[in-house]
């Protein structure tokens, strides 16, 4: 039996929260490892839809032990506030199924508003953030001055670390003419939530091992996408973390055997959320009406994502760089009534040919895609359970897809119902 890590291969909103849903019925501990609360998951079972943002999935299935390591940037307010949000909802949270590694660093609120603040003074060259405080917790981690969750456990030892963190920060922002972050008030807004957050947190790394130890599987739930990794995205109009499959390992505290299988999710057409380069996208009627058949608007922050034709070149290159076994392919049915289809099979740049999406911004701006046309199939496959469902030319897309990216298509999600789905392959039998 396979662990499994569920990652986004292209600009995130794939559809994994309805796959690692639909995975966890089999799974018995699902792991957040990376990014924050910049990323939303979209659940909709029996006709109720679950939003969430930092919790893993696995969180609204019941008798799962759901876990958020090391990888993750915590906002503790935005985390009691989305337990608040589910428990209203009717989902049970308790130390007994929610585990947060007590290593973990913590985004505060003045994080957001750097985040938001470099965004207006970037005007144009913004990057298009969720204005989490994403990026400005990150760059705390590895300038080895954040506050981590086990930190809110003492103190009498927590002013020191808030007087290191504010003298950083508190020079920057008098360097975006806002005022300084006052110590005590920042000190007791701590205070005040460590008693909601730490009867949560613990050593993440040490139960992971356990549970692999006893034969528990585990299933590892990325966020973002591929071209969004801090190292290998659009760089620098990406995310401030790995979300490639390696971070699972890294990001929950275990060895780089932890995961057997990757799963990637893959949208049937693109999206992209944010500013950045974006070789397929489509600015004209189709573009507008790959949006609202697949309401591609965003689940954090509302905005209205960009739409594009499906780039074989890039997923194929997400796929190799994440290590992913199989695909999952979501949102078939938003392209059921066009008339034709394209795909993106590679590059041009002034008169040379790429199969892939070279490095560099000016490049990727640059760039040119190259198509093939394929017919439509004007004909629904939404709710579809078996490939016997699909029409002819639907089967065609689908098969051509998976030739170009050249990877198995292990599932076709084909609604955002639970169990619309079109199993080739199970993840779990590695
Ligand atoms: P940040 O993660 O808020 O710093 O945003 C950096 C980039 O990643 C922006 O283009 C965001 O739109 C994008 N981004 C972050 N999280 C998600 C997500 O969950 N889905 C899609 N795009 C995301």
């Amino acid at each position: 039996m396979a662990d499994v890590a569920v990652i986004g291969a292209q600009w995130g909103d794939e559809g994994k929260g309805k796959l690692v849903d639909w995975l966890s019925a089999r799974a018995e501990v699902v792991v957040r490892f990376q990014g924050g609360h910049n990323a939303g998951h979209t659940l909709v079972i029996d006709g109720a839809v679950y939003k969430l943002s930092l919790l893993p999935s696995g969180i609204v299935r019941g008798g799962k032990m759901s876990v958020i390591g090391n990888g993750v940037v915590i906002d503790p307010w935005a985390l009691v506030a989305e337990m608040d949000r589910l428990r209203e909802q009717g989902v049970k949270i308790s130390p007994a199924n929610l585990v947060i590694a007590e290593n973990a660093c913590l985004i505060l609120p003045l994080h957001g508003e750097l985040d938001k603040l470099r965004e207006e003074a970037a005007g144009k060259g913004r990057i298009g953030t969720t204005g989490r405080g994403i990026g400005p917790a990150y760059e705390d981690k590895a300038g080895r001055r954040a506050i981590k969750l086990i930190d809110l456990a003492y103190p009498e030892t927590l002013p020191q670390k808030i007087e290191r963190f504010l003298t950083h920060h508190n020079a920057l922002r008098r360097g975006f003419g806002v005022p300084d972050i006052d110590k005590n008030a920042l000190m007791k807004a701590l205070n005040d939530i460590a008693l909601a957050v730490l009867p949560f947190a613990g050593p993440v790394w040490k139960l992971l091992h356990e549970a692999r130890r006893a034969g528990k599987r585990i299933l590892f739930e990325g966020a973002q996408g591929v071209l969004l990794d801090v190292d290998h995205g659009t760089y620098p109009y990406v995310t401030s973390s790995n979300v490639v499959a390696g971070q699972a390992a890294t990001g929950s505290g275990l060895g780089p055997r932890a995961v057997q299988y990757v799963l990637g999710i893959v949208k049937a057409y693109t999206t992209r959320v944010g500013e950045g380069p974006f070789p397929t996208e489509l600015e004209d009627a189709v573009g507008q009406k790959l949006g609202e058949r697949g309401h591609e608007f965003g689940t954090v922050t509302g905005r209205k994502r960009r739409c594009g034709w499906f780039d074989a070149a890039l997923v194929r290159q997400s796929l190799r760089i994440a290590g992913v076994d199989g695909i999952a392919l979501t949102k078939l049915d938003v392209l059921d009534t066009f008339d034709e289809l394209k795909v993106c099979t590679g590059y041009e740049i002034e008169g040379q040919s790429y199969d892939y999406l070279p490095a560099g911004i000016d490049r990727q701006t640059h760039i040119k895609p190259v198509y093939e046309t394929m017919e439509g199939w004007g004909d629904s496959t939404e709710g579809a359970r078996s490939w016997a469902d699909l029409p002819a030319s639907a089967v065609k897309y689908v098969r051509r897809i998976e030739e170009l990216i050249e990877c198995p298509i292990a599932l076709v999600s084909t609604s955002p119902e639970r169990d619309d789905v079109i199993l080739m392959r199970d993840p779990f039998e590695g």
